[in-house]
């Protein structure tokens, strides 16, 4: 390939996949592409911040369809080749279905997924499939009206996001996980009963260890419920056999059942930190990249990209940024969480 091609994306993958100062490799972007929740989970947006007249980003302050892609393809170009859209709650972003479409077009996106409190999910999956999106991850907590109620920070239509996984099967959005963030005392005991609703469906159920992500939820250890005890519990009842990884570095551990009724997966963030294979980058809904779901500190894009920045120096920027990252904060999760002054970003923000 000829260093000054006049296709400035296509000349600049040549180039792609430097590590960072941990030798791993970018691989994967997530992309918020909306601050705003139609839910209130106590864990992510506690209702006592997230109040009627909290000021969320203007519109214009988020990234365009057009700067988001932009960025993707430069993205791209410097490795990623997964692509995951995240909120607050991204189907609030309207016209998203578009944006898929122009993602799932571009050279080098292999994996194109969504994660959703499905509320509005069955109203949007047939276009998200039509458009390119490959599948859908849908956080539910917890199948007890009463305890998604309180899950969700008080939303009383569970069976919406029922309906929204069904439409998802329909319209072929596979393979679908369904994500419940695990607190001692809220739903672990309700555990049981998602993985019997939806064991030989084919939907895959995977059970979050409470993370201490962002600095208003109340975090606390003892309401973090080990995954090798849920298993534990899961396992009494339907024997599980380990299983591989679906691809280096996968977030979650999985289990498959003995009988062949599918899989359940734990992401134990907290008890088993995965940093050593985490190629991942969060875009904030107003530009901001992050290289760690913990950090206090981002690199604003959106600046250099209305100012006016070519695309090389935006790909040399993300480069640079990707080069010095250092980030493994589950591995230092005691001294870290103890040290630092700093404020780490909100979940919301970034979207898991
Ligand atoms: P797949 O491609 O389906 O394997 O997706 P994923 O598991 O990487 O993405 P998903 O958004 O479903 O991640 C599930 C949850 O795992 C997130 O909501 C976070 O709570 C947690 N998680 C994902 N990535 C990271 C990470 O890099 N660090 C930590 N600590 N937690 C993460
Ligand atoms: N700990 C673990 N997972 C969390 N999520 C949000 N906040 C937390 C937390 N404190 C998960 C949600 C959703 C995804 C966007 O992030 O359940 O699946
Ligand atoms: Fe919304 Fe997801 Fe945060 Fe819950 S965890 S408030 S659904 S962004
Ligand atoms: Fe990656 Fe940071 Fe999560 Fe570790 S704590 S896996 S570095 S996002």
């Amino acid at each position: 390939m000829s260093g000054k091609s006049k296709a400035p994306v296509v000349a600049l993958v040549g180039s792609a996949g430097s590590a960072d100062a941990r030798g791993r490799p970018l691989r994967d972007l997530r992309i918020s592409v909306m601050d705003r929740c139609n839910f209130r989970c106590p864990y992510c947006m506690p209702r006592e911040t997230f109040h009627e007249n909290y000021r969320f980003l203007p519109a214009t302050a988020r990234l365009s369809f057009e700067e988001i892609l932009r960025l993707t393809r430069l993205f791209v170009a410097a490795g990623v080749c997964k692509v995951r859209l995240t909120g607050g709650e991204p189907l609030l972003r309207s016209g998203l279905a578009d944006l898929v479409g122009e993602l799932s077009a571009i050279n080098g996106v292999d994996d194109l997924a969504l994660t959703t409190n499905g509320v509005l999910l069955a109203q949007h999956a047939a276009k998200l499939k039509a458009n390119g999106l490959r599948r859908v991850t849908v956080s539910l907590d917890s199948l007890d009206p009463a305890i998604f109620r309180k899950a969700s920070g008080g939303f009383d239509g569970i069976q919406r996001v029922i309906d929204g996984i069904g439409a998802a099967r329909e319209a072929n959005l596979t393979p679908i996980k369904i994500n419940a963030v695990v607190q001692r005392g809220l739903n672990d005991d309700s555990a049981l009963e998602l993985v019997e609703r939806f064991r030989g469906t084919g939907v895959i159920v995977r059970f979050i260890e409470y993370m201490d992500v962002g600095n208003r939820n109340h975090w606390a250890r003892d309401r973090v419920v080990p995954s090798l005890e849920l298993k534990q519990r899961i396992e009494s009842r339907w024997p599980l056999q380990v299983a591989a990884a679906s691809y280096r570095g996968e977030v979650a551990e999985r289990y498959t059942f003995t009988d062949g009724a599918g899989e359940v997966g734990f992401i134990s963030s907290v008890s088993q930190p995965f940093c050593g294979d985490c190629t991942r980058a969060r875009l904030s809904s107003e530009g901001v990249l992050y290289t760690c779901l913990f950090a206090t500190h981002g690199t604003d894009l959106r600046g250099p990209l209305r100012a006016g920045a070519t695309d090389e120096e935006l790909l040399a920027r993300i480069r640079g940024i990707w080069h010095e990252r250092d980030d493994r904060y589950s591995e230092q999760r005691k001294a870290l969480a103890r040290q630092r002054s700093e404020k780490k970003i909100e979940m919301y923000y970034i979207g898991g």
